[in-house]
């Protein structure tokens, strides 16, 4: 029968058996898939497992640290972390439109994994041969089946290496869905604000900033959604919403009042959506009073914010994220 406890003693047995005397690299985005696939394949194999997590400096508030430290915690894995946000924030500078964005920021992950990639290989030899990724059931249907390999080609000029590398895929949740990651993940001794995490994109807060991506203005959402987040866990509707993209609408202004004087600040935009699958959605009935506090914390606690609008749009038209 189905148990979470079969499943990770079926998966470590074939894990081993798979990877052997190898060793195996595993990227982590802070989202669950990952995590779980990561802590499945340090179980079966410790230290011949080297996680590898790119942090680009879009994430949310403590998200990382969560990857750093309280990852690390549970599983005692071997993590690597690239510190690329001056990358990205130069790459990203000047740039608006809304699929620019994406392609770059996608663009400079795979690089920047690449080259940790390359690094790990260096530094741990050519018994490296592995690479683990969260794929989920849902997913190779999806995408009509087939497992494999991944390639990776050494444009990067480093030296010793092999013109084209290739990794053997090691995909231990492939006949798993989300709720059943989730129990592993949690069986596995993952924390809960890992395990229970609401989606959130790749591109991060790179695509809730409508106009071009700053420093200064991530450290703004950071600490809007920041709020946002905690009053929505305070009144318990983390299970009840989808997610809740918090957006900050940079390039539009708009006049205020605060103390004693006038204000030109950003509104920020709460999206809270209820859904089955991220394909259709509706805008979530929030309480009142959880929108009232959430909005008053905003404006008291968030320089330069001055608004807060709700976004009252059903997918579709409207798709969750803005951008
Ligand atoms: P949309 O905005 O298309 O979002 O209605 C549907 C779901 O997908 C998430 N999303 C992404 N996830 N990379 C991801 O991993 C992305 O580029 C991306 N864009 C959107 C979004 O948060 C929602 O859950």
């Amino acid at each position: 029968s189905w148990t979470t406890g079969n499943v990770i003693e079926e998966q470590v047995a074939a894990i081993r058996a798979q990877v052997g005397d190898k060793r195996a690299i595993c990227g982590l985005s802070g989202g669950v898939d990952s995590a779980v696939a990561a802590a499945l394949v340090q179980k079966a194999i410790g230290s011949q497992l080297t996680c590898v997590y790119v942090d680009h400096g879009l994430m949310r508030k403590n998200e990382t640290e969560q990857v750093e430290k309280d990852f690390v915690a549970a599983t005692g894995a071997n993590l690597k972390v690239v510190d690329a946000q001056e990358r990205f924030l130069t790459a990203l500078a000047g740039v608006s439109d809304p699929e620019t964005k994406r392609k770059i920021i996608g663009r400079e992950f795979i690089r920047v994994f690449e080259q940790a990639q390359l690094e790990i290989l260096q530094e741990e030899g050519p018994e490296v041969a592995f690479l683990v990724q969260g794929t989920l059931y849902p997913d190779i249907v999806e995408s009509g089946g087939g497992t494999g390999t991944a390639n990776i080609k050494s444009h990067h000029n480093v030296g010793g290496l092999p013109e084209d590398l290739e990794f053997e895929l090691v995909e231990p949740l492939r006949q798993l869905f989300k709720d059943e990651v989730r129990m592993v993940g949690q069986e596995l001794g993952l924390p809960e604000e890992i395990v229970q995490r609401q989606p959130f994109p790749g591109p991060g807060l790179g695509i809730r900033i409508v106009g071009e991506v700053t420093k200064e203005r991530l450290d703004l959402l950071r600490e809007a959604d920041a709020i946002a987040r905690e009053e929505l866990t305070a009144a318990g509707l983390d299970r009840e919403i989808w997610q809740c993209p918090v957006v900050l609408l940079a390039d539009v202004r708009s006049v205020g009042v605060q103390g004693d004087g006038r204000t030109y600040g950003h509104p920020i935009v709460l999206r809270p959506v209820s859904s089955e699958d991220a394909m259709t959605a509706d805008w979530s009935r929030l309480p009142y009073d959880v929108l009232a506090k959430i909005s008053t914390r905003i404006t008291n606690e968030v320089a330069d914010v001055n608004r807060v609008v709700l976004d009252v749009t059903s997918k579709p038209p409207g798709t969750i994220e803005w951008e």
